[in-house]
Order: C-alpha cells, then structure tokens, then sequence
C-alpha cells in the first residue's frame, strides 16, 4: 500500500476510505505543521493530503517518492506549480463541493456591511439602543442594487444566482474570459475590470491569487467606485493592498468592505483596518461548515487516491498541471 500523509485531522469516513486504500498517517497537533516537520514525516509518502501548507522546491526535493499533493481547498495558491511540474507531482484540488457554501457567506457579508449588522448588534449589547435620530441606525439596500463579480467561476456564478433571483439585482462581471453562457443562462453583463468598478453598489472580488490578480484592488481601484459602494473579499488577501483599503474605508472613498481573507492570516489584531467601523470581518471560513468541508475533506481523498492507483482522470488535477497528466 502507498504511504499518504495528512497534515490534518480528517472527518471519519475519510479517514476510513483512505485507510482501505492507502497506510495512512496524520499530523494530529493542533499546531499548523512547519515545512521542517513536514518533510520529516512524509519523508517516503507517494501522496500528501494538505490545507494551505505551501508546497515548493525545497519541500518537493526532500520527497523524491512523491507523487501526489491532494490540497482539501479549490484555492491552490500555496503549489508552486512550476516546482511542482519540474518534480513531475500531481496537484488536486475540491472545486464544486464548495460553491454554495461560499455563496452563502458571500451574502452574508453584502448584507452584514450594507445593513451594519456587526455594528447595530453592539449598538444593543451595549446599551445604546436609544436616543438616536432614526436615521442613525440607516444603511443601505441590497436587493435590486448592482453586483459587480470579479471572477465568475462556479462560485461567481452561485453568488449570481442568488443575487438576479432572490434580490432582484443587476449583476456586472469581469472575468479573464466570456462567458456567453453564463451571461445568457443567468442574465449577467459582461463589463471591463473599470466599468465595473465605477457601476457597482456591490463588488465582490472572487478571483484565484495569481501574478494577473495579486494586488488587484490597490489605490486606483479603490478610487474608480463610487462613494456609497461597498466591497467584499471572498478570494485570497494578497489580491487586496490592505493599506490602500484602509486609507479608502477612513477616508470615506467607499462606504464598507467585508473581508473573509487577509494578506497574513491569521491578521494580528494590531491590524489597522480591524480599528475601522464599516468593516466586517471573517477568520478566512467562506467553506467553513460541517457538511462543505467533510465534503472537501472525501474529494481529496478521492483525488489522491485515484491518482496512486493510476486513474489520474477522475482526479480534479489543478489547472497549471493537467498536462503532466498525459504523461503518467
Ligand atoms: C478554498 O477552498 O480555497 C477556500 O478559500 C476555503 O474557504
């Protein structure tokens, strides 16, 4: 049997699938595993199961047996995947599984910033419910307002699906390509990556971490949207200049923002933007339920079994790799 390590605990049923296929081991602290630790326990693994441990030329050289790197994520931003290919190591990853679930948190902070629920909740708890000016306790409106989505993958499309049919919304996207049938299925406008910004009430930033995407949402960008609009990061941190963010939100550039992800995570609580009021803020959960993640958790499994055993095309090969797949 193959050797397969986890850098995580695993819900039972995977543990117990993975065990009739592969002698499994598991990095059981609650401590993140260090690169160091990592290549001492998996020294002779065929196959890692990982969440976020980033996987390079110098963890892929200690492992000369390895052949495969199952992330439990769809993000697969920590694979150096030109280290990856050099090494002739298969990536997998969990896209589909996780999409409504996204979606979901997606709505939930459109909804949490433009209404200030945060902020109203401690309005209660701290006794300030009264002797305010009814307008004090406004925000704003999110059904029928306009979306603007970068990034329409699955996910893009589910938060589009909830937004043209259960808000009544208009919703822009940009995207690195077209979709015509998407645009068609669902109703939504293709617009450039400006256009967008200066059209939405909404704009949510959805993109994969790559070199077009990483500092995406800097000064500039933050200037072309409207004062009253508000912004939300389901992708990954480094896609956002934190500082440039910051400077937007205290100097009423954009009314809010809503963040899942964060350039270091977990953020330190001397970060400046967690000083602000219009911000609400995530400790990077956008998949974060029982039912997603032990669904996330058996497709990682699946994928890395099946690309042991040889049947690499029903693995979810990331995209940078899918052509080493034609050679195994
Ligand atoms: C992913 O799977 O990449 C998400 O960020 C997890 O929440």
């Amino acid at each position: 049997m193959y050797k397969v390590f986890s850098t995580r605990r695993l819900p039972a049923d995977t543990e117990a699938y993975l065990r009739r296929h592969v002698e499994l081991d598991i990095w059981e602290e609650k401590t993140r595993i260090t690169p160091e630790q990592l290549v001492e326990r998996a020294r002779d693994a065929r196959g890692l199961i990982t969440y976020g441990t980033r996987i390079d030329d110098e963890v892929l050289s200690q492992l000369p047996d390895l052949q495969c790197v199952s992330t439990s994520s769809v993000g697969y931003d920590h694979f150096d995947t030109e280290a990856m290919l050099r090494h002739g190591v298969i990536g997998t990853h969990t896209p589909g599984v996780l999409d409504e679930t996204v979606a979901d948190l997606t709505f939930a902070l459109m909804l949490a910033t433009a209404r200030r629920v945060v902020e109203m909740d401690a309005v209660v708890r701290t006794g300030q419910w009264q002797g305010k000016p009814a307008d004090w306790y406004f925000g704003l409106d999110v059904h029928h307002r306009t979306l603007g989505i970068i990034g329409m993958g699955r996910i893009g499309e589910a938060v589009a699906r909830r937004a043209k049919l259960g808000f009544g919304m208009d919703v822009l996207y940009h995207n690195r390509s077209r979709k015509p049938d998407v645009e068609a299925s669902l109703g939504l406008t293709y617009a450039s990556f400006e256009d967008l910004l200066q059209r939405s009430d909404f704009v949510v930033l959805l993109t994969p971490l790559t070199e077009q995407t990483r500092g995406l949402m800097n000064e500039e960008a933050f200037r072309q949207m409207k004062s009253s609009a508000i912004f939300v990061n389901m992708s990954r941190g480094m896609t956002v200049d934190e500082e440039a963010l910051y400077n937007a939100l205290k100097d009423g550039v954009i009314r809010a923002a809503g963040l899942d992800v964060f350039r270091e995570e977990p953020t330190p609580p001397t970060n400046p933007l967690l000083s602000l009021n219009n911000i609400v803020v995530l400790p990077h959960i956008g998949s974060a339920t029982r039912a997603t993640r032990d669904d996330m958790a058996m497709l990682a499994a699946q994928n890395v079994v099946a690309v042991l055993e040889g049947r690499v095309a029903d693995a979810r090969v990331v995209f940078e790799l899918r052509d080493l797949v034609k050679g195994k």
